[in-house]
């Protein structure tokens, strides 16, 4: 809600409160992957309701908590599968399971914890994490290599990696919290800070991070990326614990959506559209 002034009426009566409000009801979007992806490239925006899609380069990067069993995976691969046709994707998936399935079946870059490939049962170990950091860090490298020819290239103030002809890079973390159990604290500090960089840097340069954890504690999600994070989804049961972790700014309890699994609510900082927190649905896919 916002004060707004009414220049049409006398001093007594020029002031107003302003309820920002959107016509009609979001519905969820169900349908076969290669419609999701087909309204993604018509609209260039990432679809999320039938009325509503994220606009990344607008709002940058996005993060998803939930239980477990709340949708997380699934809306992942919904939005991982989006961005593949769009542009560059790396998963990142301790658990091995749907990401990297993908990302396997798409012959795109995937990280998995070596126990998965080697025929070994030690577990997440410090070594996968190590392998993360080096993959960020190789896409580090890249956004600042995309930086300087940004900064070379063009005169405009105010640009980004698409004035260079460039295709966004989405990151994809799974289960983020889980990477960093059994990792040595040398290394989980390294990754978190890799981590920040690239969110509080990418968005100029085209480099996206779309995370994905139980909830959004200042342990695992240091505030400074959590503000950063422009789409922030809250699926399954809202509680006061968890939604105090991803929605500071929020006093209330929200309303939730009846939706069952993959229901839950949003905010979308950055796109004047939708300027509160909105009840979501992810998408259902049948493929
Ligand atoms: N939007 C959705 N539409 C239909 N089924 C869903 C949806 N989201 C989740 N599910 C189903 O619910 C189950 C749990 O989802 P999952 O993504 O694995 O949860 P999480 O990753 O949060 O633990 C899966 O079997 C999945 O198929
Ligand atoms: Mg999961």
């Amino acid at each position: 809600m916002q004060v707004v002034t009414l220049d049409d009426r006398g001093s007594s009566s020029s002031r107003g409160l302003f309820l920002p409000a959107r016509k009609g009801k979001p519905q969820r979007l169900t349908g076969t992957m290669k419609e999701l992806i087909d309204q993604g490239k018509r609209t260039g925006e990432i679809p999320l309701m039938d009325i509503m899609g994220w606009d990344y380069v607008r709002s940058p990067h996005a993060i998803i908590t939930g239980v477990s069993g709340s949708g997380k995976s699934y809306f992942l691969r919904a939005l991982y599968q989006v961005c593949a046709s769009i542009g560059e994707v790396i998963a990142i998936d301790p658990k091995g399971s749907d990401l990297a399935r993908l990302a396997k079946q798409n012959n795109t870059q995937v990280v998995v914890p070596p126990f998965l490939a080697e025929h070994s049962s030690t577990g997440i170990s410090g070594k996968f994490l190590k392998d993360v950091v080096d993959t960020l860090k190789r896409t580090e490298s890249e956004m600042y290599d995309r930086q300087g020819q940004i900064y070379r290239i063009t005169s405009k103030i105010s640009t980004d990696y698409r004035e260079l002809g460039l295709k966004p890079i989405f990151v994809f973390i799974d289960e983020v919290a889980a990477l960093m159990t059994g990792a040595s604290k040398q290394v989980k500090a390294d990754f978190q800070e890799t981590l920040t960089r690239l969110i509080v840097l990418g968005r100029e340069a085209g480099v996206y991070l779309i995370l994905s954890m139980q909830s959004a504690r200042a342990e695992y999600l240091p505030t400074i990326v959590r503000d950063s994070i422009a789409l922030r989804v809250q699926l399954g049961r809202i509680n006061s614990e968890n939604t105090r972790f991803l929605f500071p700014e929020l006093s209330e309890m929200p309303m939730v959506p009846l939706g069952g699994k993959g229901s839950g609510i949003m905010s979308i900082a950055g796109d004047p559209r939708y300027a509160g927190i909105e009840p979501l649905l992810t998408p259902t896919v049948l493929d």
